[in-house]
């Protein structure tokens, strides 16, 4: 199966994602976990994004259309999880060319219901959680990157849940539940 994980910044689909790769030997495909081992590893493309994304902003459609389409063209396994990606309707319109490129198709898009509250003090607790483990902290988990970040999401990604419910494809879950009751609820998804 190939799904998208959608929702807001720390509605938790990094955390659903990596119980599917390990219980379902799913592929996790996450835009920002490519990003970020781009301006690790210093590449061009790494140093282009560093800026953008410390501010909470959108990095280039064109960017991350090109990292998802290498992806694609490596092994499947279980089935490809976007996390993070599609993020605009361009982006949208450009995985659906490229899974009919490829013979590929997109089972469903499974929406991480939250309320705004919550997320503040998740992405604040990562933060905390990181700097006591002696863990980098991410340069885009503080306040401020965090309100840039939600209004990017509402502004640009939340018109991708008409898109999908459109093509009858779009799934909700609750993401307020225990991790496990949110997993759970994803995986019936998938079964049903
Ligand atoms: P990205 O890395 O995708 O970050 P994000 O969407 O802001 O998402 P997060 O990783 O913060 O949250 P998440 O939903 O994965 O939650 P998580 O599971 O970690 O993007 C970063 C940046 O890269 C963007 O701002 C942009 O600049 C760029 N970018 C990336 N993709 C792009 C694209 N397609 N187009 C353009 N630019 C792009 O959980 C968060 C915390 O909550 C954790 O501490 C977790 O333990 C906790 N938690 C999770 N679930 C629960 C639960 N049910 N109950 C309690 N706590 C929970």
């Amino acid at each position: 199966m190939n799904i998208i994980l959608l929702g807001p910044p720390g509605a938790g689909k990094g955390t659903q994602a990596a119980r599917l790769v390990e219980d379902r030997d799913m592929i996790q495909l996450s835009t920002g976990d490519m990003l970020r081992e781009a301006r690790t590893s210093g590449t061009e493309m790494g140093k282009k994004v560093a800026a953008v994304m410390d501010r909470g902003e959108l990095v280039t459609d064109e960017i991350v259309i090109g990292l998802i389409r290498e992806k694609l063209e490596g092994p499947e396994k279980g089935g490809f999880i976007f996390d993070g990606f599609p993020r605009t309707l361009a982006q949208a319109d450009a995985l659906e060319a490229l899974m009919a490129e490829m013979g590929k198709k997109l089972d469903c898009a499974i929406e991480l219901r939250v309320r705004d509250e919550v997320l503040v003090d998740r992405i604040v607790n990562r933060a905390k959680e990181a700097a006591a483990a002696g863990k980098p902290v991410r340069a885009d988990d503080n306040e401020e990157s965090l309100k840039v970040r939600l209004m990017e999401y509402y502004k640009k990604t939340s018109p991708l849940l008409g898109y999908y419910h459109a093509k009858d494809k779009l799934k909700r879950v609750d993401g307020l539940a225990e991790m496990a009751v949110v997993e759970a609820s994803i995986k019936a998804i998938l079964d049903s």
